[in-house]
């Protein structure tokens, strides 16, 4: 397991809208009271344990590489219905209970451009989900898709190359894969299902405001979602290269007539049918 970034208070701090602007894939999912389904890179279980209420005679199970995420999602909202596994789902088929082809739906929100960073695993990740599925079984995503936050992209690799680090490394240093609607479809397809929805919208997303002593604003979710770029650089460069990125997409992502920030984010939407 990579080193862990993540932590509840400063997901909730930077990040609260993340599982808040679902509606459009929660109403792809379209939960069943019996539904049996998988959430894959579930988070702190915000999100989870309201898709736990819809599923009250079924089952969800929320997995995710988080160890920190996993106790925090266990400690608010575990339930006999909810429950959650510390796992890696780049190796979903060593996690007998995932691919056991018993799951309705499987379920993922704001992880699978993590979950996909590594192209060796990408394919694999595709057909263990399917395996995890029954005849018919959904799989329901949203994710970053190409071109989400562009400009911090740029700005992360520029502030790293500036900080002395080679620009191969830089470059892979990014934890996110953001891919067309056409390579998921492939992707999708290649594993034995049927693309019912594959859609692109950009939606420029506002971030919390900044509030004294919390971790949130520009800076919080940059020093949150930028943590491998930012532990890229020297051990003494890195708080250098966090107000960089900052400083260089600020003014990008600034509303002049409130001040209020938003972010490229541009999302890819799919639902694949078992075959
Ligand atoms: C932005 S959060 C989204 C969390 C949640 N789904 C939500 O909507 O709030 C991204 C999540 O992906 C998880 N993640 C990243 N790589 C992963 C992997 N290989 N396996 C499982 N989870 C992973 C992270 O730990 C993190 O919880």
């Amino acid at each position: 397991m990579a080193k862990d970034h993540w932590s509840s208070d400063k997901y909730s701090s930077a990040a609260s809208f993340v599982p808040q602007l679902t509606s459009k894939v929660i109403s792809y999912l379209n939960t069943q009271p019996a539904d049996r389904i998988l959430d894959l890179g579930c988070g702190d279980g915000v999100l989870t344990a309201q898709i736990a209420q819809s599923a009250s005679q079924g089952e969800v199970l929320g997995l995710d590489a988080s160890a920190s995420f996993i106790q925090s999602a266990q400690q608010t909202y575990a339930t006999p219905n909810c429950t959650f596994k510390h796992h890696d789902c780049t190796q979903l088929d060593r996690c007998p209970e995932a691919v056991d082809g018993s799951w309705d739906k499987v379920f993922s929100n704001a992880a699978m451009h993590w979950i996909l960073r590594n192209p060796e695993t990408r394919q694999n990740f595709f057909a263990n989900v399917n395996k995890s599925l029954k005849q018919d079984g959904k799989f329901v995503f949203e994710m970053g898709g190409n071109g989400n936050v562009a400009e911090v992209q740029a700005a992360a690799t520029a502030a790293l190359l500036h900080a002395g680090v080679p620009l191969a490394e830089a470059r892979e240093a990014s934890p996110w894969f953001f891919p067309s609607t056409t390579h998921i479809s492939d992707l999708l397809s290649n594993a034995g299902f049927d693309v019912e929805v594959c859609e692109h919208e950009y939606r420029s997303t506002k971030l919390t405001a900044e509030t004294a002593g919390k971790s949130g604003g520009l800076e919080g979710w940059v020093r949150l979602m930028c943590a491998q770029f930012i532990d890229a650089a020297p051990e003494g460069k890195r708080d250098a290269v966090a107000r960089e990125i900052c400083e260089v997409i600020e003014p990008v992502v600034t509303r002049h007539e409130d001040g209020s920030k938003w972010m490229g984010y541009c999302r890819l939407r799919a639902v694949g049918r078992k075959k």
